[in-house]
């Protein structure tokens, strides 16, 4: 989970708490399909004779704050109807939630890493690092894609189960 709540709160502050759940996460969903669009961009460019990690890197970094600011708002208003509402399913949504802390730690340290190297172009695309990091970026986005399947399959399903019982 997100835990440095105080470097969170210009992004709380945007959290629109009166949005409906069902509308929210019709919502959620759909950012989840312009991510996906996005991974095959990042895939088609590492992947292909090129193996353009700076583009990469880009496109990852232009999503970077839409990722948090999407995981932010699960954790405040999807993790809190569940808590609230459906308190003994918790535990297999709460380690989904959880995942978030490997997705932010890539955005804000791996990335970093490849980013601050691939500024000093120093390396030929069969370098061992650039095959490390080749697969760093692979990684992440199979395990993002994974995560997204894992909220569609359990925790949207149990928030909406949860939100339409009665109080
Ligand atoms: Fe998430
Ligand atoms: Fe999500």
């Amino acid at each position: 989970m997100i835990e440095n709540r105080s470097s969170n709160n210009n992004i709380r502050k945007r959290i629109n708490f009166d949005e409906p759940i069902g509308d929210m996460i019709e919502r959620l969903k759909s950012e989840h399909h312009i991510f996906e669009t996005k991974f095959q961009e990042v895939e088609s460019v590492i992947n292909n004779n090129d193996k353009n990690i700076v583009h990469a890197t880009k496109i990852i970094r232009s999503m970077s704050e839409s990722i948090i600011h999407h995981a932010v708002e699960e954790e405040a208003r999807l993790l809190r109807v569940i808590m609230h509402k459906a308190k003994d399913e918790s535990s297999e949504s709460i380690k989904i939630m959880q995942e978030h802390n490997w997705v932010i730690n890539f955005l804000k340290n791996k990335l970093t890493e490849i980013e601050n190297r691939k500024n000093l172009d120093l390396e030929s695309s069969s370098s061992l690092k650039h095959n490390e990091d080749t697969q760093s970026i692979n990684e992440f986005i199979s395990n993002l894609r994974n995560h997204f399947r894992e909220e569609e399959q359990i925790v949207f399903p149990l928030v909406l189960r949860a939100e339409n019982k009665s109080p």
